[in-house]
């Protein structure tokens, strides 16, 4: 089901797009489990043509190696990032962003996702991103919302729900 969901969808990306750039997503992970797991789900799911999951700890190497994977299966460079979703070590947040931007992988009209952002304090990033929409670069906006499960721990357990956010981005020119 969420298989057959997540195809179409791609599949809608990428009929929008010219045959030669077709919706493609990598997800880096540095866990070796936590990585053969996701792989173990992606097949389960049928979309081992359409998601790739890379094992690296280091922004720079896991973009390289996107670079490579993205050269050999489609005979074309990574031109951009459409879609970014942040939610690895909360104090690489900034820096691994910055250096997306510098390989000048995100451009006019790229989206970023920041979770946890204010459960976890990362306010340097939200710094970062808001400092960017003051000079009309991107739109940003944190959105309230409580961290992933704590809703259900309010009756069971008597906890409070736990306060976050997302911080969402949107490049309105190239950074
Ligand atoms: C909060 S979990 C991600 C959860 C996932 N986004 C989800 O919604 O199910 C954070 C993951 O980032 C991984 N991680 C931590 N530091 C990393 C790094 N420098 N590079 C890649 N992955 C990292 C952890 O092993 C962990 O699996």
């Amino acid at each position: 089901m969420i298989g057959d969901t997540l195809r179409n969808n791609f599949s809608a990306l990428g009929s929008n797009e010219s045959s030669h750039h077709r919706a493609h997503l990598y997800s880096v992970e540095v866990d070796q489990m936590h990585a053969q797991r996701a792989r173990k789900i992606v097949s389960l799911a049928g979309l081992d043509d359409w998601i790739t999951i890379i094992e690296s700890f280091d922004c720079e190497d896991a973009i390289e190696r996107i670079k490579e994977l993205e050269h050999r299966n489609t005979s074309s460079d990574l031109s951009y990032i459409d879609f970014l979703f942040i939610d690895h070590d909360k104090d690489l947040y900034t820096s691994d962003l910055q250096l997306i931007e510098r390989e000048g992988l995100l451009k006019k009209g790229s989206i970023v996702v920041a979770d946890n952002v204010l459960w976890a304090y990362i306010t340097n990033y939200i710094d970062y991103v808001q400092l960017k929409a003051k000079k009309g670069v991107v739109e940003t906006k944190t959105v309230e919302c409580p961290v992933e499960y704590s809703e259900n721990e309010i009756g069971e357990l008597g906890f409070e729900r736990l306060k976050d956010g997302i911080e969402i981005t949107t490049y309105l020119s190239n950074p």
